[in-house]
This record gives C-alpha cells, structure tokens and sequence, in this order.
C-alpha cells in the first residue's frame, strides 16, 4: 500500500513522543514542519544523524520550521537514549524537539516510513530514514527515503527547504547542485512581460539551439 507522498495532506496523527502527547496538526500550527523517522535507538547512524539535527535545529527554528522524530521505540528509550545523542553531538547541543513512539507500527505505516528490508529481533518492521517537509498547509512539499545504512545530509535538508520557501514566495524555481546565495531560474509559467515586471533586478536569458527563451537566471 503506498502511504504517504508529494502532495498528501500529513495525518492528524495523535502520538505519545518526550515531550508528552503530541496532535501532529496542533504541535505544527502555522509553521513549516520536518517529520522525520529513524531504524531505532541505541544505533550508530542514528546517533549520529539526530545529534545533527540537534546542531541544525536553531537553523531550522530560525526559518520557522519544527521538528519532530520518530521510530518505533517508547518514549522511556526515546528519553535514554537522548542522553547519548547529547553526550555525542560535539556542538553541546540538547535534543529540544519531540520524539514520537511508534510502538505499534501504525504511525510509520500512515507515514510511508517502512523500510521494507529491514526488521527487528521479533521481525516486526522497522523505519527507513524518512523525512518529509511539510508546509504549513499540512501537505508534504518533498520527501526523502533513505536505507538504514545511509544517513542523511542535514545541509542537504537544509538546501532544499531554502528552495521550498524561496519557490512559494516568488516565482521562481532552483537549479541542479544550487546552493543558497546563488542565482535561481525564473519559473516557465511567467511569460517575459511579466518577468520584466516581477524581476525589476534583471535576468539572463540563456541562448539555446532550440531559440526558446525558457532557461532565464535572475538573482533574490
Ligand atoms: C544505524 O543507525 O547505524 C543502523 C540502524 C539499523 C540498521 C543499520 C544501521
């Protein structure tokens, strides 16, 4: 069964998490959100991926967006296990978002989370690194679904949430490697009266065999 993808509306899903019972919708409000899972506690690339997020998390915060973790294990490992996650993340940083328990599997299943290939000592399944950016109209705007083996960049979390909220705020969209700071292309929706207009800075048409003048940088 697929679960969730681009476009879904995140489940209003109601959990126990660290920091007491969370209602997905209400804990997001008006912001961005990050909902991302990990294959369990007490692991080496899940250590090493959450002290990350705690690193990043001011960056996050200061572009309005939440975080919330997840993986199949209770909220009393969740706590344990925070205090290896602290003592490791070399920035002293502390865990201050919310880990969700997922004890029952119903939360990853709704959240297309599953890692198909991988199971617990009792063979139940288990989380894949799933992260899905979630605007603050609840719908998914990107998700990643990586194996239990590779853990994730937090600078490419980062990049493409710049992406994201540069692209619902104007008309543009970001290229291939793009890195904040650099020139962005004009969307192919605006025609180039318009572009004229909404890009008073400028913009550089590239000159292409096919003569079409869709390839257009500008600058924000
Ligand atoms: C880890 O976090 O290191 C991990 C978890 C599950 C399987 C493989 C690696």
């Amino acid at each position: 069964m697929p679960g969730l993808t681009i476009g879904d509306t995140l489940p209003n899903i109601e959990a126990e998490s660290t920091h007491g019972k969370i209602k997905l919708h209400d804990y997001i409000g008006d912001s961005w959100a990050i909902v991302f899972s990990h294959p369990g506690d007490f692991t080496p690339v899940c250590t090493t991926e959450l002290g990350k997020m705690a690193e990043y998390a001011m960056q996050f915060q200061e572009r309005g967006v939440k975080l919330v973790g997840l993986s199949c294990d209770d909220v009393q490992s969740h706590l344990e296990y925070i205090k290896d996650i602290e003592a490791f993340s070399t920035c002293g940083r502390k865990v201050e978002f919310p880990i969700l328990a997922d004890p029952t599997r119903e939360i990853i299943k709704q959240l297309n989370m599953v890692d198909p290939d991988m199971k617990d000592s009792s063979g139940n399944p288990i989380p894949s690194r799933a992260l899905h950016i979630v605007g603050p109209d609840k719908k998914v705007k990107l998700s990643f679904l990586y194996p239990a083996t590779t853990g994730r960049n937090m600078d490419e979390v980062l990049r493409v949430l710049e992406s994201m909220q540069m692209a619902s705020k104007e008309k543009i969209a970001t290229p291939a490697n793009w890195k904040p700071g650099e020139p962005v292309v004009i969307s192919p929706s605006v025609s180039q009266e318009e572009a004229k207009k909404m890009f008073p800075q400028g913009y550089k048409t590239m000159d292409l065999p096919s003569k079409k003048e869709y390839l257009r940088f500008t600058t924000v």
